[in-house]
């Protein structure tokens, strides 16, 4: 992109012109989040993508999410700033070795948290986010067995707040497994006042300190009404963006991660991937461009809608 290009003013003109939606996660850079039509969580973000009026759908986000959009609006065009914008946890169910598992446990209902590909979508019976995964889990009827995938920590979060039992998938976030327990004590030790506000992607020693576990959104309402002026936030850094923005008085610390020599805070590589720049470029040139198979769409979005019905 030349320096002569208004990047910004741009963006403004091109999504008018092709009445494009730019939908944004919390975890894409202050830039992006600031030019989204909407930012939201994985939950709220899947809502938008199913109500939209757009005909260009902008994803800043990853991959598994632009697919979400696109298992719900076969006729419109979705498009992603960076196609490499992946995720550990997607990538930790590779869908030979999930079809061998499910086919191993056939009497269990699969419960598949939103981040994995459309492949293993169209291997579940019903899709859930952070924000409704407890509600969704317990939509299953009490004497049916479930397979929870692909993240084991919201898994084992999931089976101590509902009490069912349920079989794991071994999948991680590489960003909310880097949180350091040890570090964090002893910043907790340093704000005896702050309360600690964590993803449930974040490991079982990290959600057992925690004051707040859940969604991005609900970390980011939790900070708004809770009445604490200091705030430990375990999760991506990009929340704190619109978290700053929302609480402009509180005082935000990122909670410290194993590998933090260089960066203070834990960011998404996959998420960081995506640029202004880029998503100028591809609002622009409408490329690169999200596709599903027509066969693996459908059965993809059984799962999707069951969810989306159970959350409206
Ligand atoms: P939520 O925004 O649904 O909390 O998801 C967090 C996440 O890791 C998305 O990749
Ligand atoms: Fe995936 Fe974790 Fe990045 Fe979210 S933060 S996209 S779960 S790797």
């Amino acid at each position: 992109v030349g320096k002569d290009v208004d990047v910004v003013a741009e963006i403004n003109r091109l999504r008018k012109e092709k009445n494009a939606v730019i939908l944004a996660h919390y975890y894409q850079e202050g830039a992006i989040q600031d030019i989204a039509d909407y930012v939201g969580d994985s939950l709220g973000l899947s809502q938008q993508a199913a109500a939209t009026q757009a005909d260009l759908i902008v994803f800043a986000g990853v991959h598994f999410m632009g697919e979400t959009a696109k298992i719900l609006n076969p006729n419109k065009k979705v498009v992603l700033p960076d196609l490499n914008a992946g995720c550990s946890l997607a990538e930790s169910a590779e869908p030979n070795a999930f079809r061998a598992f499910r086919a191993q446990h056939p009497d269990h209902v699969v419960v598949t948290y939103i981040n994995c590909s459309a492949e293993i979508k169209a291997m579940s019976d019903i899709i859930c986010t952070s924000a409704n995964a407890e509600k969704i889990v317990n939509s299953i009827p009490k004497d049916t067995p479930i397979i929870f995938a692909p993240d084991k920590n919201l898994g084992r979060y999931l089976i101590k707040k509902t009490g069912r039992d349920m079989l794991l998938w071994e999948g991680a976030c590489i960003v909310h497994e880097a949180f350091a327990i040890d570090k964090l004590l002893d910043l907790a030790k340093q704000h005896p006042h702050a309360r600690i506000v964590a993803h449930p992607e974040s490991e079982e020693h990290i959600l057992k300190v925690a004051h707040y576990i859940g969604s991005t959104t609900g970390m980011i309402n939790f900070v708004k009404n809770d009445p604490a002026q200091e705030f430990i936030i375990a999760t991506e850094a990009g929340i704190l963006h619109q978290m700053a923005k929302e609480v402009p008085g509180k005082d935000l610390i990122p909670a410290p991660s194993h590998e933090d020599n260089t960066c203070a805070c834990s960011e998404c590589a996959f998420m960081r991937m995506n640029t202004l720049e880029k998503l100028y470029l591809c609002l622009k040139y409408e490329l690169p461009e999200i596709q599903v198979p027509e066969d693996i769409r459908l059965k993809a979005l059984v799962p999707i809608q069951r969810m989306l019905e159970i959350s409206k």
